[in-house]
């Protein structure tokens, strides 16, 4: 029973995080690649509760495209890496492409509050 109330909210939880980076302007594939992100990626790549700890992988954000490397981050995805499973054989290239649309807008979460001091 408990486990179900606990899902329930990771669902809830999820689905707020998908909110929270959700910009009004996104277009059809951007939205998709958020679909697309929030179901298969999140499970990495978004913090969903505030005492869950941290996934265990970074926090993707328009900042991965820094130094230009759009061709790298969807071979990335495409084939993963030793700690990620890659996606070449689940996701169609368009569906790859929509996911990177969609990380381009996502801004850089804030830096972490300084611990409080009792
Ligand atoms: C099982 C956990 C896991 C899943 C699921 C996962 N990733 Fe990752 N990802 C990682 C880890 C860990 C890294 C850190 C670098 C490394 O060791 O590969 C990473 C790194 C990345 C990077 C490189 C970041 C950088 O700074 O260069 C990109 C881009 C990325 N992931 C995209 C995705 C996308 C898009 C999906 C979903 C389609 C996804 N990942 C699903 C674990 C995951």
């Amino acid at each position: 029973m408990k486990q179900i109330a606990l899902s329930g909210a990771m669902v809830v939880a999820l689905t707020c995080a998908a909110a929270a980076q959700q910009g009004p302007g996104l277009t059809a594939p951007q939205r998709e690649g958020q679909r697309l992100f929030t179901q298969h990626c999140g499970v990495c790549h978004l913090k969903i509760l505030i005492n869950v700890p941290a996934p265990n992988g970074p926090a993707l954000s328009n900042k991965v495209f820094e130094n230009g490397a759009e061709a790298s981050v969807k071979a990335r995805i495409a084939d993963g890496s030793p700690n990620m499973p890659g996606y070449k054989l689940m996701f169609e290239p368009a569906q790859i492409d929509a996911i990177v649309d969609y990380l381009k807008t996502v801004n850089p979460p804030p830096p972490p509050a300084a611990p409080v001091r009792r």
